[in-house]
């Protein structure tokens, strides 16, 4: 794994979107794509060099991470929409190659089996980006996941509908069942960069980078992958007890050193 610290948020969301371009460059055609509020930077910095560099996303499949269940397709809320209005309707990927869950399938189980047959037939996937959620989730596996999971329904805790509560209404408003891509599903990705950034991020970085690895943590996970990066800034980066070493590998790392 590892671990880049970057000064605040701005700067997390242009080393991860060079890493992004990098690995466009490198011959990845299948991008895996999150929501939330941290890969927003990210989006804004794939927008801007998509606008300014030449930076294309033709020919490139993009599959979400997840999607609530009930939503209407065309609330704002919907991860389908969130994802449009952030990134895919500003950059040149083909509408027809953006592929989520969908929330509102008769048979959501049905629907899940459908994406990760999907997914294992476009696969895998060059890179993937994630956020983390403050107890440790990613998508939106949360603690107790089977770290063998695919794709597949989860309910929520109390805790995440009220993290995302700022995204609707009130916490009554958010969705209690979602569909999500699996521990298992997500580990065979490539390539994953998990972005973090604020304070509250700071013991979800440190258990998921240092902790143990368990399903009481399911980004702790990552610990299991061979290519890993994970990119935080100074305040997420704050309870990591070997965080002077990170640095120093940034600093002295020899070419082609692997994680
Ligand atoms: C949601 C998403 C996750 C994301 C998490 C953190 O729960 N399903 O994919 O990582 O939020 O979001 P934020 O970056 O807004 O803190």
């Amino acid at each position: 794994m590892e671990v880049v610290i970057r000064p605040d948020a701005d700067d997390v969301g242009r080393t991860a979107a060079g890493i992004v371009q990098q690995s466009l460059a490198d011959g990845v055609t299948t991008l895996g794509l999150a929501t939330g509020s941290s890969v927003l930077a990210v989006y804004r910095d794939l927008i801007r060099r998509h606008r300014h560099e030449g930076l294309s996303f033709s020919g490139v499949d993009a599959f979400l991470l997840d999607e609530y269940i009930g939503l209407p397709t065309s609330s704002p809320q919907a991860f389908a929409q969130v994802i449009r209005r952030e990134l895919t309707a500003h950059i040149d990927l083909d509408s027809e190659r953006l592929h989520v869950p969908s929330g509102t399938a008769l048979d959501p189980a049905a629907e899940a089996r459908r994406f990760e047959q999907c997914l294992t037939e476009a696969g895998p996937v060059g890179l993937q980006l994630l956020g983390i959620g403050v107890n440790g989730h990613i998508g939106f596996n949360e603690p107790g996941s089977s770290l063998a999971s695919r794709t597949r329904l989860k309910t929520l805790t109390e805790g995440t509908r009220r993290d995302n509560a700022r995204f609707f209404g009130g916490i009554e408003d958010v969705p209690r069942h979602v569909i999500t891509q699996g521990l298992a599903t997500i580990g065979e990705a490539d390539h994953l960069v998990l972005i973090a950034t604020g304070p509250h991020k700071a013991r979800a970085v440190s258990a998921a980078v240092e902790g143990p690895v368990t399903a009481a943590c399911p980004a702790s996970i990552l610990q299991l992958h061979a290519h890993v990066t994970v990119v935080v800034d100074e305040l997420a980066a704050s309870q990591l007890r070997q965080r002077a070493y990170y640095r120093c590998i940034a600093r002295h790392k020899p070419v082609g050193q692997r994680y």
